[in-house]
């Protein structure tokens, strides 16, 4: 198996339910934050990893995330003839040149592991990652999947960020039971989907990154509906520790669930305030609205 992680597959087929209307003709992966959409964030922080394969899995409005990586040969003859240069730089280097991407139809939304298991062909025989572009990360050096990819070249193991959450949160994730091998690191004794509170064993949630070996499509093949009646790639991923060793890594750094209205807002506020053209009007009109 080869040390490096060169393959990032991002699932944005999913509904977008709790995003309706803005969700009916256009990915939540394509919400922008500030003035980008999430699925670029997610993008630029599996290249800051080493990524240089993008897979992604796309649904029902399967043009906008294509679109928005691909040449944009009318908007850029028009940016060139009014001479707006940097807007020009802004959507030509959308991703470096050395970066190629390839786009996947999941025709029916049948849950994320059915979403990871379409990317088998694209990925082969190698480890990959999984990025769900609603979690927004903004990390620590540089950034999330970069640490972890640090840990999966130590372990050549499989890898899913984890954080602390609320314990009657527990129900909307993955929930893992661990045993501590190194700072920040534990090695997955087991994990379940969205469990009540009473149920789960932990309150330490699987966040939208992972490093997985190849091993998963095998045991996603056979999985079967789950939790929503979704193919749920946490069952994969428990029955992967019956075969491998699995690790859960506490990432240094700040998640926000742009999948909810409320994880959106605040990030848009956060990334506004850090935003080297908006911060300083955009402090101020906060103060302003406290008054
Ligand atoms: P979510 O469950 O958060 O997304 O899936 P959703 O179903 O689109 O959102 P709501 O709950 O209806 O508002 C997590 C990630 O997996 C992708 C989604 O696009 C999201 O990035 N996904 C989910 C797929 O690609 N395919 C699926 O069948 C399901």
């Amino acid at each position: 198996m080869t040390a490096k992680v060169r393959k990032a597959v991002f699932p944005a087929a999913g509904l977008g339910t709790r995003f309706l209307p803005a969700t009916k003709a256009s990915p939540k992966e394509m919400l922008p934050i500030v003035d980008k959409p999430l699925i670029q964030y997610a993008a630029e922080e599996a290249v800051a990893a080493g990524v240089t394969d993008l897979i992604f899995i796309i649904g029902r409005t399967k043009r906008a995330i294509a679109d928005h990586f691909d040449k944009a040969y009318e908007l850029e003859v028009e940016l060139e003839k009014y001479k707006k240069s940097r807007m020009l730089e802004l959507v030509r280097n959308i991703l470096p040149s050395n970066v190629s991407c390839i786009y996947i139809r999941q025709a029916d939304p049948l849950g994320l592991g059915h979403a990871v298991l379409c990317a088998r062909a694209a990925v082969g025989n190698e480890p990959f990652a999984v990025l769900l572009a609603d979690d927004l990360i903004d990390g620590a050096g540089d950034g999330c999947l970069a640490q972890m990819v640090k840990v999966y070249e130590e372990r050549q193991a499989s890898v899913l960020a984890i954080e602390t959450v609320p314990p009657e949160e527990t129900q909307r994730y993955g929930i893992v039971e661990t045993a501590l091998v190194a700072p920040r690191l534990g090695r997955i004794k087991s994990i379940v989907e969205k469990p009540s509170p009473e149920k789960a064993p932990s309150n330490r949630a699987v966040v939208g990154r992972y490093i997985l070996t190849p091993a998963i499509f095998d045991l996603l093949e056979h999985v079967g509906r789950g939790a929503g009646g979704e193919i749920q790639l946490t069952d994969g991923i428990a029955r992967l520790l019956g075969r491998e060793p699995v690790y859960a890594y506490e990432f240094e750094g700040r998640r926000y669930d742009c999948g909810s209205k409320i994880g959106y807002l605040q990030a848009t506020v956060e990334y506004a305030m850090k935003h080297p053209e908006l911060h300083k009007d955009f402090s101020a009109y906060l103060q302003q609205l406290k008054v």
